[in-house]
């Protein structure tokens, strides 16, 4: 990263101050005083200000809607990932919290926070998650009560109570689970003979999916949406 971007991260300034910081000679990395706001600080550096240590942003949290066509991984030989959607100074040790299949969209989260990872994705722990969901074929009339009792697909458990409403649109559902199986939603709705055909994620636990963010679009999480995630009861 950028020594100009690395102090604003850390909170130092902004861009422009910190350039003037590093112009009059007050930073060093690695001891060695640098005066280009471009100098690339590696990643392992000790880097000061006035000889205060500065500690770089040590977590990133992204949130992507992601667009259909990608893949939920840091890295894949032949696809697309959601990594490579993020097109701005990020770590390296970013991964998406959880999956969505290649052809689902929406909310996903990115960071390189492995604790909130885990806690938000622990087994039996998992935090609510909606989906928007359109579908071919007809649900029986007492579905969300099916859906409320849970059912077997085919795991070792059935399926935990689930929510299941009526979308807008003929054929469009919402759909909140709280766990985290393969292919979990698609699997609901075959055990009913529908097949889904547009699958969007639209929330996890108390984090919506903002309107303005079109499929492929991100931005940086704000200090209240982390704080949603990593702060919950
Ligand atoms: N359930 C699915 O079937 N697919 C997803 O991508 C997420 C939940």
């Amino acid at each position: 990263m950028r020594l100009d971007k690395y102090l604003a991260d850390a909170g130092k300034g902004t861009r422009s101050t910190v350039k003037s910081h590093i112009a009059a000679g007050r930073v060093r990395v690695d001891g060695t005083v640098i005066k280009r706001p471009e100098h690339k600080v590696p990643a392992d550096a000790v880097v000061t200000l006035d000889d205060e240590a500065v500690s770089a942003e040590t977590f990133q949290y992204f949130l992507l809607n992601k667009p259909a066509g990608v893949v939920s991984a840091t890295r894949d030989a032949r696809e697309k990932t959601v990594l490579d959607l993020l097109d701005c100074d990020k770590r390296r040790d970013l991964f998406p919290v959880g999956r969505l299949d290649k052809d689902t969209e929406g909310l996903l989260v990115i960071t390189n926070d492995g604790k909130m990872s885990k806690d938000l994705l622990k087994p039996g722990k998992h935090v609510a998650k909606c989906y928007y969901v359109e579908a071919d074929g007809e649900l029986p009339d007492d579905a969300a009560r099916q859906f409320a009792e849970g059912f077997d697909i085919g795991d070792e458990r059935p399926t935990a109570p689930a929510e299941l409403s009526e979308g807008e649109k003929e054929g469009s559902w919402y759909l909140t689970i709280t766990e985290g199986r393969f292919h979990q939603v698609k699997r609901m709705f075959e055990h009913f003979g529908c097949h889904v055909t547009y699958l969007k994620r639209i929330s996890m636990g108390g984090l919506t999916l903002p309107e303005d963010l079109k499929p492929g679009a991100y931005r940086k999480m704000t200090e209240e949406e982390i704080k949603l995630l990593t702060e919950r009861g």
